[in-house]
């Protein structure tokens, strides 16, 4: 079977657990960081299991999803330490560093062969910018599913922190983009024209916040719509972005389609 059972799920968490304790901050600011990142898999990992409770799908797939959630985001840990940031593109693909870790620790090594090679595959692919179109249907579903269930909680802590004050922030958040209180007319054209917004576009922190917008244009399940509908995240997002006028027509857009994806599975 290409599935995880309980026995196995529960020996990740006490891993995970382990691995996350393993890190010792020196400051409280870098303690905020690992705690944001262990109260994200926690999050990720509720998410998932909503996620795939709406699905009709076995449990040991639901599993495995699970045990991915748990682990998307492993390479968090190292990557903080070693390189004090949270962006890949300044430091490395935190995907990639969790493969090698998992690998590395040999957290795997019980799992079937072909439940390890889904969960790694899904790890390292749960941030590419767009995915393979031709992976096989299980791995396909799996990735989609953490995808989404990443995002339901990226939402959560950009919200947190574009709301709290600057000596609250966990400062790895936002990639220490400049406020300009703008967002740039080429991120707007993008998320207007119904595109996701990639990060070297990014000219300021409110471009920041119209990419976490555009996500909502990578959202695959109807339970996920209706997730983010029900916290509220595209309505409090667009209102912590600016005035603009081309902005608040680029939320419109994200706006109509969100509503017609909700509607379309209500
Ligand atoms: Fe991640």
């Amino acid at each position: 079977m290409f599935y995880v059972n309980e026995k196995e799920l529960n020996a990740i968490a006490t891993w995970f657990d382990g691995f996350v304790a393993s890190f010792q901050a020196g400051s409280s600011e870098e303690q905020r960081n690992y705690d944001l990142k262990i109260e994200h898999t926690r999050r990720v990992m509720g998410f998932m299991e909503r996620l795939t409770a709406s699905m009709d799908i076995p449990s040991g797939e639901r599993a495995l999803a699970s045990a991915i959630a748990l682990c998307h985001d492993v390479g968090r840990f190292p990557q903080y330490r070693d390189y004090g940031t949270f962006n890949d593109s300044l430091s490395t693909n935190h995907a990639s560093l969790a493969v090698k870790v998992l690998k590395r620790q040999g957290v795997l090594d019980n799992l079937a062969a072909e439940s390890r090679s889904l969960l790694l595959q899904a790890v390292a692919l749960h941030n590419a910018f767009i995915i393979p179109n031709d992976l096989d249907p299980e791995l396909r579903r799996l990735t989609l599913l953490i995808r989404d269930a990443d995002k339901l909680d990226i939402w959560r802590v950009m919200i947190e922190y574009f709301t709290a004050t600057p000596g609250e922030r966990a400062a790895a958040v936002a990639w220490g983009l400049p406020e300009t209180g703008a967002c740039s007319e080429r991120a707007i054209a993008e998320v207007a024209a119904g595109r996701m917004l990639c990060r070297s576009l990014l000219e300021s922190a409110d471009d920041f916040k119209l990419l976490q917008l555009s996500w909502v244009f990578d959202l695959n399940f109807a339970e996920s719509f209706a997730i983010m509908d029900e916290l509220g995240y595209l309505e409090t997002i667009a209102s912590l972005l600016p005035q603009q006028q081309s902005c608040q027509e680029a939320v419109e857009t994200v706006r109509s389609f969100a509503r017609s994806r909700v509607l379309s599975s209500a």
